[in-house]
């Protein structure tokens, strides 16, 4: 086998961001967005990559080079994903990479991540290695550190395992759940959010009120522990109160934003049974959780106030290989 093309799917976060960086649990789900990695060998030597739907076409450099000089943005987690795995697991050819996405990297839906554990997932199987899961998460795990300095891993876990899942810090736990007729609205803000920075300002609000923020976190926690009970129960009204309560921690945290609110008021107004920011905040995407009845009110009003609907279905299938 000289290629193979891997897909995995993108994520939402439904309980728990933030505190779940900080050995907290968190609730995720899978999106039927996936992001998609044609891995090739090759006889040069060389690492190659075309990354369209970040700008990046003929991106090149020899494979004993990987994670040196500058490198741009767009081809960081590819490139550190191939160092990583050649430095475990050495190669002796070259390696031509070329992605796609079903969605845009704007929605926050982890595009970074999914190409990640594409890359990784493919490199395990042209090499014969066949990692399974839990090696496939660390490694690439290990690879978001590397460019993000901090995270979960949540994202990566949703790439590998796909489904609606229970997860813990750096994967301690991964616990997937058999969870049915969830029925989420998803509304995207038009404001791609920073991760990275919105972390660093959680980080300095710990820093600056270290008790108050991990009361905080602490009162999330236990949420998502409710969140997951009530899930597993299929108690949508009580979900609904959680992702309410959530998100007023979430506004207490500093993360939410006025798009952002604008679009959860929409949704609890037009009789979503709860709704919240999902991600870091600042932007990207909020869910409203809603009934059969509901669903069509709640998506007009969060386009009435500006919102765009992505109508995706939830529970997606994890890392996998296409024919
Ligand atoms: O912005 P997103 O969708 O990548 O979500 C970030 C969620 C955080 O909890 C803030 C970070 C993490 O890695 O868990």
């Amino acid at each position: 086998m000289k290629k193979i093309t891997v897909s995995a799917p993108g994520k939402l976060m439904l309980f728990g961001e933030h505190a779940v960086v900080y050995n907290r649990s968190c609730l995720v789900t899978a999106v039927d967005q996936r992001m998609k990695a044609t891995v090739e060998i090759t006889d040069d030597n060389m690492f190659c990559l075309d990354a369209p739907e970040v700008d990046i076409a003929g991106y090149q450099k020899p494979m004993d080079c990987l994670g040196t000089g500058e490198i741009p943005s767009g081809a960081k987690f590819v490139e550190f994903a191939v160092k990583n795995f050649i430095e475990k697991y050495p190669l002796t050819y070259g390696v031509k990479v070329t992605t796609a996405s079903d969605f845009s990297s704007q929605f926050g839906f982890g595009s970074s991540s999914a190409s990640t554990v594409c890359v990784l997932k493919a490199l395990s199987e042209l090499s014969g290695k066949k990692l399974d899961n839990k090696k496939l998460f660390d490694l690439s795990y290990k690879t978001v550190l590397d460019i993000q300095g901090k995270g979960s891993g949540f994202d990566v876990a949703a790439a590998i395992y796909g489904g609606t899942l229970y997860f813990v810090t750096g994967g301690k736990v991964i616990e997937p759940l058999t969870i049915n007729e969830i029925s989420l609205v998803i509304g995207y803000t038009g404001i791609k959010a920073d991760t990275v920075t919105i972390m660093a300002s959680v980080f300095e609000k710990m820093k600056a009120q270290p008790e108050r923020v991990e009361r905080i976190y602490d009162a999330i926690e236990k949420l998502t522990e409710d969140a997951k009970i009530k899930m597993l129960e299929g108690d949508w009204e009580r979900v609904g109160k959680f992702m309410d309560f959530n998100q007023e921690y979430l506004r207490d945290l500093g993360v939410s934003s006025e798009k952002l609110e604008a679009l959860i008021v929409a949704a609890k107004q037009a009789g979503a049974l709860g709704a919240k920011l999902s991600g870091a905040g600042g932007g990207d995407c909020m869910i409203a959780l809603v009934t059969n009845d509901t669903k069509k009110a709640v998506e007009d009003a969060i386009e009435k106030v500006g919102g765009q609907v992505l109508p995706l279905s939830i529970n997606a299938a994890g890392v996998r290989s296409e024919v």
